[in-house]
């Protein structure tokens, strides 16, 4: 039996809605120790800038950089596309800048989800006008629906195109805290 929870009154227009358990703490526990691997391997020797993408990937980026055997700086970005809402209103805001100086390094993004792809392309052309050396990605979720004309160089899961919360996804800035992913029934 899959785990669910119904939502209660605190949570306004998504009161009464049912969410289900789509990915377990040990799935993702097991995937982010791989990609962490992965990334490891590949920038072997090097010091990249892990910049993360806020709100949605703290916990994902934290998780995810505790997984390093190579040392790395960080940064954070920050974008809003979705107004509380479940699809993205199509216009991409930049709410705050990173602060470090990218230029010749090596650049990681790293994102909780893509579904439209709007996010990430808005999040290469800013970081690629600064002038690094690479810039890749890394995803833990990608829908299934998604198209994007460039390569996600480290992506964790494929999922339905369904809306997910928790491990840090939200719904209107709320389930952020659940520590598992679960999908809007
Ligand atoms: P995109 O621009 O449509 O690819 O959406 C990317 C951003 O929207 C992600 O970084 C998330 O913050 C948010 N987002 C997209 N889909 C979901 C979802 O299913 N749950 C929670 N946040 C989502
Ligand atoms: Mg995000």
């Amino acid at each position: 039996m899959k785990k669910t929870i119904t939502l209660d009154a605190s949570y306004d227009k998504y009161a009464g809605k049912v969410i289900e358990e789509l990915l377990t703490v040990e799935q993702i526990d097991r995937r982010v120790a791989e990609l962490g691997a992965e990334i490891s391997v590949k920038y072997q020797g090097k010091v990249p800038i892990f910049i993360g993408v806020l709100n949605g990937s703290f916990i994902f980026f934290s998780d995810l950089f505790r997984k390093l055997t190579i040392d790395g700086e960080v940064d954070f970005i920050k974008i809003s596309s979705y107004a509380d809402q479940t699809q993205s209103t199509g216009t991409v805001l930049l709410r705050k800048d990173i602060s470090c100086d990218i230029t010749g390094r090596d650049v990681i993004i790293v994102e909780d989800i893509i579904d439209s792809g709007l996010s990430i392309k808005f999040l290469k052309r800013r970081l690629e006008e600064s002038n690094p050396s690479t810039v890749s990605f890394a995803a833990l979720l990608m829908k299934e629906h998604t198209q994007v004309d460039f390569p996600i160089d480290f992506l964790g899961f494929k999922i339905p195109n369904k809306f997910v919360v928790g491990y840090g996804l939200d719904v209107a800035q709320k389930l952020r805290n659940l520590p598992s992913i679960y999908a809007f029934k």
